[in-house]
């Protein structure tokens, strides 16, 4: 395996021609989606506007900071800071929100106000994290990850792996107001997914219920996988980038192992063809892709393979731009009439027809990702995940 400078050296062209092309579509896109929380994209093309609560609200937003950042386009922070005031009524939706305010508000706000020092900004995302902090059940040792009862189901003392992505805004508070609580229940959080999340061969479970008092897991659910036991591509790849971040925040060794367990895992169960199956243990056939899951895995095997060194690292990279070169070739649109970019992303599997379509569809976070990955590729000097 070629070390991590060559295998970077050999693809820095492509990368600079893909944001080329990505800048070139959004450039037009973000002036007509301005006014949208954007998610999917209707039948003719056009970003479907989401609620402010939702939790995928903040990825357009984020999106744009993340091209302002790159191409300094004024247009570009204009849109992410309109998807700032649309999010305000989420802030006081008490009962709407759950854990994934990290998600929504530190890519958004958090980078308005990293970036920029603005104060409102800070506020937001102080807020966010607040309510993130309130989740934490402290007999447990976890983090709550939805609200009260579905239907005669008690999801109270329910835990899933993609809450690793909403720690970063816990950090980043704990340094921000000088209290390093919110640390504390980032790295309890953290370890818990690694006792009770991830499996011994690498692969995560999607979601654990826990004995509230001991915390100790009562049973684990298949969720968005195929069944109990399955193995959920995008929750893999929020298990790979969520503990890395957990490592670049902390330096502590158990976050970056459990993150290159379950990259070691996902690479070994990748296609020859590297286009990200929804399920690595759902039958062969019908074939149900999620580029999501690739374009999120891309990220978080970009960020191992710097912190390993560059000979161990060249491997996690390669599998990155694998990964990325397959969404590029089969899955994506850069055509500025297509409000979205990546197709093939799948919301939930196995599909629930109450929700159709949710399977073989453009999603907001599958071009925020596939756009981070290039851009760390880049070099770019921002990383929304970090303090
Ligand atoms: N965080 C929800 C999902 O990945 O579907």
């Amino acid at each position: 395996m070629k070390n991590y400078d060559a295998i970077l050296k050999e693809n820095i062209y492509w990368a600079r021609e893909t944001f080329a092309k990505i800048d070139g579509k959004f450039s037009k896109v973000t002036l007509r989606s301005r006014d949208k929380l954007s998610d999917g994209v209707d039948k003719n093309g056009f970003h479907i506007s989401k609620s402010p609560s939702g939790w995928t609200s903040g990825f357009w937003g984020g999106l744009n900071h993340l091209l302002y950042n790159y191409t300094k386009n004024e247009e570009y922070l204009k849109t992410a800071r309109r998807s700032e005031e649309l999010m305000d009524p989420a802030l006081v939706d008490f009962a709407g929100l759950y854990h994934d305010v990290g998600f929504m508000w530190h890519i958004l706000s958090g980078a308005n106000y990293r970036l920029y020092g603005d104060e409102m900004s800070k506020n937001r995302n102080l807020h966010a994290a607040a309510s993130l902090f309130s989740r934490y059940v402290l007999s447990g040792g976890f983090i709550r990850a939805w609200n009260g009862h579905w239907g005669d189901e008690n999801v109270e003392n329910w835990t899933i792996i993609d809450c690793l992505m909403n720690l970063p805004i816990l950090y980043w508070a704990s340094e921000v107001l000088h209290d390093d609580r919110f640390t504390q229940i980032a790295k309890a959080h953290a370890d818990m997914a690694i006792r009770d999340h991830v499996r011994p061969d690498g692969s995560v479970a999607h979601i654990v219920e826990h004995d509230r008092e001991t915390g100790e897991p009562v049973a684990t659910y298949a969720g968005q996988g195929y069944a109990v036991g399955s193995s959920w591509s995008r929750g893999q790849a929020w298990g790979i980038y969520g503990f890395v971040i957990s490592y670049k925040h902390t330096r502590d060794e158990k976050y970056l192992d459990a993150a290159k367990r379950i990259a070691n895992y996902f690479i070994a169960n990748c296609s020859d063809d590297w286009l990200p199956r929804v399920d690595f243990r759902a039958p062969s056939e019908p074939v149900y892709y999620d580029s999501t899951a690739g374009a999120i895995a891309a990220c978080g095997l970009i960020e191992i393979a710097k912190e390993v060194g560059e000979n161990e690292g060249g491997a996690f990279l390669n599998a990155a731009i694998n990964l990325l070169r397959a969404l590029d070739k089969s899955f994506a649109d850069y055509s500025p009439e297509n409000d979205a970019m990546l197709g093939y992303g799948t919301v939930r599997y196995p599909s629930r027809k109450e929700y159709l379509p949710d399977v073989h569809i453009s999603i907001i976070y599958g071009d925020y990702y596939f756009t981070e990955a290039i851009l760390k590729l880049l070099g770019a000097d921002f990383d929304p995940w970090m303090k």
